[in-house]
Parts: C-alpha cells; sequence; structure tokens
C-alpha cells in the first residue's frame, strides 16, 4: 500500500466505484464521497493527498471545493472531471487551481498518467512546504534561547526592528549566535520569502569580494569570462548578511557607504548604475569603534551602520544559559543521531556551568554532540566531555575556589530557597531576607533568578 490516498468525488456511484477500484488495485488508499457535503466532511477528517472530483454535484459545484482545498488544505492536489465536451469547465477549474482535468469517459491509461503526474507535484509541493515550514522551525525567535537578561533586552529589540530595513550590526565573540540570529531577523521581517545571502567579507581577498558582492562584466579583470550578478542584486527584495565587516578594504568601504546611502552600486568594470532593495545585516567579532579609532574603518560607514546594535555577551557571562542550551542541543543531537540519553548529569552540569567557553555557544554545540555520539550510558557525564573542559573545570572543582565565587554560589542558592519558601513573592521574600525590594530586584537579575521567574510566570 502506497502512503498516499486519494478522494474521489462523483455522484453516479457506478464511475464512482469504478474509479476508487481502479485507483485502490494501483496501491492507493481510496475513500469515495457521493455529494459536496460528503467531500467537505471527509476533508475534514482527514488530510488528502489527491482530491479527484467531478464539477457537476447534486448540492453544489465541484469548483467550490477546489476554493476550499486551496485556502484549507494547501497540500492537497486537485483533478476535476468534466462531461465530454464541457473544455470550459476545465479552463475554468484550472484557473481556479485545479492541477489537472480528465475528461468522461475515462480511460484507463489516462487516468494512471494524471493520477501519478499529480501525485508527483504533491509530493514535491508537500517537501517544499516542510523544508519551508523546518527553516522557519529552526530561526524562529523562540527557537534562540536564553534566560539571561542581558539577551531578552537584545531580543526585544530584534523584534522590534525585524520588519523595518533599519541597518543592524551585530557584534560578540565567534559562536555567540550572530549569525543565527541574521537570519532569525530575516524570517521574521515581511521579506521572508526572498533570498537571505550570507558573504564573509574575511574569506575572500579585497577583488574577489568586490566582485562577488557587486558582480562584475565581461572582461573587467582577467578570468571573468563573463557577465556575474553579484550577491547585493541576488539578495534584490532580501536580505544580505555581511559577516566580518571589519575586513572591508578601503576601497570597499566606499562601495558600502554608498550602497547604504543612495542603495545605488556599479559592478567591477561597468559604468552602468543599479539600483537595489536589499536589506543590510552586518556583524564583527571585533571592536569596531576601537577599528575606527585605530584609522582602519571609515567612522561615516561605521555610523551608517550601527544604527540598531545588537550586542551578543559571550557564554561565560550567561552561565545559566549554558545548563538550557545544553540540554536543547541533547535533546537535537539525540533526535539527529537516533541515540536516547536521559539527561546530563549534575556533575556533568557542573563542569559544563564551569567552563570558560572560549569558543561559545558552538563549542558547546560540539561538545554536546561529541558526547551523544560517545556516551554508552543513558545519561551524558564528565568522562563524555573534552579534555579542556575537564582539565580547566577540575582545578576549580577541586581547587579552592575564591572567596567571591564561593560567597556568590552561596548568596544565590539562599536567595533562591526565600523565594520559593515565599511563592516567588518579592516582597515577602526581602522582608524574609532583611533587605530592600530593589536589592533583591538587583539580585535575582544577576543571577538569572529574575528571567527564571519570568518564565514560570511568576512575576
Ligand atoms: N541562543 C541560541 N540558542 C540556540 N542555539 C544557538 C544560540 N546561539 C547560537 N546557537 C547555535 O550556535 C552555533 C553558533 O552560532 P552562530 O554561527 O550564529 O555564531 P556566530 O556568532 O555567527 O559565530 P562567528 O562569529 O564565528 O560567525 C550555531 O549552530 C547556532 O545555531
Ligand atoms: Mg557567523
Amino acid at each position: 500500500m502506497r502512503e498516499k490516498n486519494i478522494l474521489v468525488i462523483d455522484d453516479d456511484r457506478i464511475i464512482l466505484d469504478s474509479l476508487c477500484e481502479f485507483l485502490s488495485l494501483e496501491g492507493f488508499q481510496t475513500n469515495g464521497a457521493e455529494t459536496l457535503k460528503g467531500a467537505m466532511a471527509e476533508l475534514e477528517k482527514q488530510s488528502y493527498s489527491l482530491v479527484i472530483t467531478d464539477v457537476n454535484l447534486p448540492d453544489g459545484d465541484g469548483l467550490e471545493l477546489l476554493n476550499t482545498i486551496k485556502k484549507e488544505h494547501p497540500q492537497t492536489v486537485a483533478i476535476v472531471i468534466t462531461g465530454y465536451g464541457t473544455i470550459e469547465s476545465a479552463v475554468k477549474a484550472i484557473k481556479q487551481g485545479a492541477y489537472d482535468y480528465l475528461t468522461k469517459p475515462i480511460a484507463d491509461d489516462e487516468l494512471r498518467l494524471t493520477v501519478e503526474r499529480a501525485i508527483k507535484q504533491q509530493s514535491l509541493m508537500s517537501e517544499n512546504l516542510s523544508l519551508r515550514l523546518q527553516l522557519e522551525q529552526k530561526y524562529r525567535l523562540e527557537n534562540i534561547l536564553s534566560q539571561n537578561y542581558e539577551m531578552a533586552r537584545m531580543f526585544a529589540r530584534v523584534e522590534a526592528v525585524a520588519d523595518s530595513t533599519v541597518t543592524i550590526l551585530m557584534t560578540g565573540p565567534s559562536g555567540t549566535g550572530k549569525s543565527m540570529l541574521a537570519r532569525a531577523i530575516h524570517h521574521r521581517s515581511s521579506r521572508r520569502n526572498k533570498p537571505f545571502v550570507e558573504v564573509s567579507c574575511g574569506a575572500l581577498p579585497e577583488t574577489l569580494l568586490e566582485s562577488e558582492l557587486f558582480g562584475h562584466v565581461k572582461g573587467a579583470f582577467t578570468g571573468a569570462v563573463k557577465n556575474k550578478e553579484g550577491k547585493f542584486l541576488a539578495a534584490n527584495g532580501g536580505t544580505i548578511f555581511l559577516d566580518e565587516i571589519a575586513n572591508a578594504s578601503p576601497a570597499l568601504q566606499v562601495k558600502l557607504l554608498r550602497i547604504l546611502e543612495d542603495r545605488q552600486f556599479e559592478p567591477v568594470g561597468s559604468n552602468k548604475t543599479k539600483t537595489v532593495d536589499t536589506r543590510i545585516i552586518t556583524a564583527s567579532n571585533r571592536n569596531l569603534a576601537e577599528e575606527v579609532k585605530q584609522g582602519r574603518f571609515r567612522e561615516d560607514l561605521y555610523h551608517r551602520i550601527n544604527v540598531v546594535t545588537i550586542d551578543l555577551p559571550p557564554l561565560s557571562e550567561r552561565v545559566s544559559d549554558v545548563r538550557l542550551l545544553a540540554e536543547h542541543f541533547l535533546r537535537m543531537y539525540c533526535r539527529h543521531h537516533n541515540k536516547v540519553k536521559l539527561g546530563i548529569t549534575v556533575e556533568a552540569l557542573k563542569y559544563l556551568e564551569r567552563y570558560s567557553w572560549p569558543g561559545n555557544i558552538r563549542e558547546l554545540e560540539n561538545v554536546i554532540e561529541r558526547a551523544v555520539l560517545l556516551s554508552e550510558g543513558k545519561y551524558i557525564e564528565p568522562e563524555d566531555l573534552t579534555n579542556p573542559i575537564r582539565k580547566q573545570t577540575e582545578k576549580k572543582i577541586d581547587g579552592p575556589m575564591s572567596l567571591k565565587e564561593a560567597a556568590a554560589e552561596m548568596e544565590e542558592s539562599f536567595i533562591r530557597q526565600a523565594l520559593e519558601a515565599n511563592h516567588w513573592n518579592r516582597q515577602e521574600t526581602a522582608e524574609a531576607l532583611q533587605i530592600n525590594r530593589t536589592t533583591l530586584f538587583k539580585k535575582m537579575k544577576r543571577y538569572g533568578l529574575y528571567t527564571e521567574a519570568e518564565r514560570l510566570g511568576l512575576t
């Protein structure tokens, strides 16, 4: 039995039965309906790959059904059956979104061919849709996890500017999520159905980068054997993400400034000006203000790209995210590699939370993927972690903790206990701890307790 199913609608019982029988023999799961109402009810019950419907039904018009399918079941493909010589209704049906039509009397070969083609089309459609959904899923802001206060502020900022053309500069060390957030912004804007193009300004030598971005005309330089479009045009209507912008050469900086000011540029070797409507997001893991001070980056360009800044803190400054992200990656890679792990042991978590994470979230992601692949037990244990983590942290765990660290750890757990004892009521907790509410609030924020409370709906 194939996994594709077909709904056939015809008020002529004999035709209906013979169609259903034929399609069942072809291996499809087949259901029949004799009326428009019956068909609608059937579509509510389950989703169909294909609907084959007569145009004239006793209680309405098969074309009406096409409308419903288009609106409510976009993954279903429709074929209409028309009477001999009524080509007009077939044309109308196609215009209304039917994939194809069959004329009565229906020959077996024709039916087989038409159905095969329609099913192929349907597979493509549902594949596209699920790919798109997957992408949207991945880049939904909700999937960019954090319970850090700074990050929450950044998310709010992203939310506010996503659907505008404002230029955004993302800063933060490598692996903190700049690229991911750039994509999320694109997917959150009305440009989401247009291209998102990412170019790393550090990956190519100066001249190649220029033609990569702006294109070139044939003969512009040796090796330019034909015209090339360039990424800015490729991203027309969409978003271009220029990573490692600090690496742009002085000449390129001038070109970028112009494109930011009036959206215009000329391809390399051409004097024909082009105009594009491309939203620009840039990123840098170097401090651009410093680059400006050192005279390596144009100040006017800096101000142009720095309209809205999103500064992503290193993972070591959002320790409360380590566990959240580690568990997220654990679920993700278990699914991906078809493994079953119940969690991360308390001991292993301690290691993860104390490590300095020079590679930030990317490093954490790699560490967890590796652990998922290598660990043999049901839980991720310290042995499953990489050497640097164990070495660096063992010192910290076994060696003396600084007084400040120890005090902070005690303070955090003390406050948490008080909050829990007072049902997270801040007034009562503050009274119990004999501090004022503002102080409590500040401490809660410092230890990530405030965002935790928010998450639990306790604020
Ligand atoms: N908050 C987050 N929640 C979930 N996954 C995240 C988060 N931040 C980053 N990641 C994941 O971490 C990895 C690294 O992120 P990303 O590539 O966006 O970093 P980056 O800042 O662009 O790094 P680089 O400067 O090296 O280009 C990616 O796989 C991304 O999906
Ligand atoms: Mg990146």
